[in-house]
């Protein structure tokens, strides 16, 4: 056999991954293969292999015998939507995608070059966790990603798509990557699996109750996405990877867009119930705003009261983080204050200008706020807002009080410009809870104490249930009409595009955790 033979026959093996019957049983199992995924996500033909001769030097038990093609892991680089992007999938057909030294090295030199070259870096995951004939050795591979995981973050957007089993300390270097898309029903996250917390705490609970993808999109808040399978979980990384830039000293490029940026948009100008307490849906303002009605969320599922996500005003990415009437009448709690601050940190990180949509009544009372520490969870928001030096524009829609008034991107928390609509009501509170604390006395003491309290309550509104006193003293740069919405965001980005603000030297803030 000549040279050239041998070479393709070698790769041509080692591109089988574990097999015929493997790849037979991952298809049965509703997903695809670690090259099926990785051909899948780069554009077509760009993607380049790296490492596929990479073997383990493992002794122990079988393993001097056991053949691991491509060490279970497919690693490279290619083009997503013509830009640079570094990838690893893991191959589950190779020993369980069990992650070993020399698999780990092959996630590590991507994860290096992709900081290096300052391109995203993508991991698809899909394995059995340490390889449990290895010991230390897969341990050790894996703190060398967690270290990288930590040093990059800010720098390079990492993307974590979980296909299939997570488990153990496996789960964190996903967890400390900026976005993770899970796969409905395939993929699984978990510290500990169902077995140990049977013998350890007694409770009964099946994988996917524990950590399946919408466990951990609606309850625990650690995931960003749901996808209904493979294919449309690496659809949505191509579709995020498009409102970011390839690392943080750049923009996110630009779409060019047919969407007039004078567009009008009536029907905003009806949106705003009569009712103070009826709701509306903040979607519908989000989509009639944005670039083509295209919104990419975050979260859908977690923190209903917040919607976070990307969309493009002008061809340029926006992150926009909105208070939800519909949803808990909007208020803020711990985890909308987690969700939103850590959206607004990825946007900061990235250069993604801020938008800020405010309809909020408060942050929400009660014991279990109180205990579960709303106090340190709200000031992430606050926290996350200021130190974000990308343009900043806030629009009042209607309720602006108190604290969550500040904590939805104030001018002196650092907004650069903030609009407000006529129906916006900036106060401390709502007429009617002032009216029964300030004039408490007043209404106890008066001859019909309901009518004094309507009374009061029309005083105060009078007064604050409007945006002009906060426009009189400047906080409001302006009163606007709600159709004009698009036009005037898009003009207001456009002025902040030259935007330059820097931080005080410092080793790193201390947001409250
Ligand atoms: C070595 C492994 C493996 C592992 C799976 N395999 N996990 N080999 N190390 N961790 C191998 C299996 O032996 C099998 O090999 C093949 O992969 C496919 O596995 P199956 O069990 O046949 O598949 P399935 O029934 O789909 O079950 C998948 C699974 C199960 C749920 C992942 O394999 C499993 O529970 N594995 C162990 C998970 C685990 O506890 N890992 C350690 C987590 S702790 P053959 O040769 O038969 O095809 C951890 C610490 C990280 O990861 C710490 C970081 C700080």
């Amino acid at each position: 056999m000549n040279k050239l033979e041998q070479l393709r026959e070698m790769k041509e093996e080692l591109v089988l991954g574990g097999g015929q019957k493997s790849i037979d049983k991952q298809h049965a199992n509703g997903k695809l293969t670690a090259r099926e995924r990785i051909n899948l996500l780069f554009d077509e033909n760009t993607f380049v292999e790296m490492d596929t001769f990479v073997k383990h030097r493992c002794h122990n038990f079988d393993m001097a015998d056991k053949k691991a093609p491509g060490e279970g892991v497919v690693t490279g680089y290619g083009q997503v939507n013509g830009r640079l992007v570094f990838a690893f999938s893991q191959d589950f057909t190779v020993l369980g995608g069990s992650l070993g030294e020399y698999h780990a090295n092959k996630i590590v030199k991507v994860q290096e070059m992709a900081m290096r070259m300052g391109a995203p870096i993508v991991g698809m995951n899909d394995s059995g966790g340490a390889r449990i004939q290895e010991g230390v050795t897969a341990l050790s591979g894996y703190a060398k990603i967690f270290y990288n995981n930590t040093i990059a973050s800010g720098v390079v957007p990492q993307i974590s798509v979980i296909m299939g089993p997570c488990a153990g300390g496996a789960v964190y270097s996903p967890a400390i990557t900026d976005y993770i898309f899970m796969v409905d029903k395939t993929s699984q996250m978990f510290i500990t699996g169902p077995q140990v917390i049977k013998t350890v705490t007694g409770e009964e609970v099946t994988a996917e109750q524990l950590g399946g993808a919408m466990t951990h999109n609606s309850i625990s808040g650690n995931a960003h996405q749901i996808a209904a399978n493979d294919e449309d979980a690496i659809a949505q990384v191509r579709e995020l990877l498009s409102y970011l830039p390839s690392n943080n000293l750049e923009t996110a490029p630009e779409v060019p867009t047919s969407d007039d940026i004078n567009r009008m948009i009536p029907e905003l100008n009806e949106i705003i119930p009569d009712n103070p307490n009826k709701a509306y849906d903040m979607y519908q303002v989000i989509t009639a705003i944005v670039d083509d009605g295209k919104f990419f969320e975050i979260m859908p599922h977690y923190g209903k009261n917040i919607i976070t996500g990307y969309a493009r005003i002008n061809g340029a990415s926006v992150g926009i983080i909105a208070n939800q009437p519909k949803f808990g009448a909007g208020c803020l709690d711990i985890n909308a204050s987690d969700k939103a601050a850590r959206f607004i940190r990825n946007c900061d990180a990235y250069n993604v200008p801020l938008l800020t949509l405010e309809d909020v009544p408060g942050f929400l009372p009660g014991t279990a706020q109180e205990y579960g520490g709303i106090i340190r969870h709200g000031a992430k928001l606050l926290y996350a807002y200021a130190e974000a030096t990308v343009p900043k524009v806030t629009i009042v829609l209607r309720k602006a009080y108190g604290g969550a008034y500040i904590a939805m991107c104030n001018k002196e928390l650092g907004a650069d410009l903030v609009l407000a609509w006529p129906t916006a009501q900036v106060a401390v509170m709502g007429a009617s809870g002032a009216a029964n604390i300030v004039f408490k006395n007043d209404i106890k003491n008066a001859e019909d104490p309901a009518a004094k309290r309507q009374e009061k309550i029309a005083e105060y509104e009078e007064a604050f249930n409007n945006p002009y006193r906060a426009a009189e003293l400047g906080y409001v740069d302006d009163v606007i009409e709600p159709a004009t919405t698009r036009q005037r965001i898009a003009s207001g980005l456009d002025m902040l595009k030259s935007k330059r603000q820097s931080l005080p030297a410092k080793k790193h803030g201390n947001i409250p955790l």
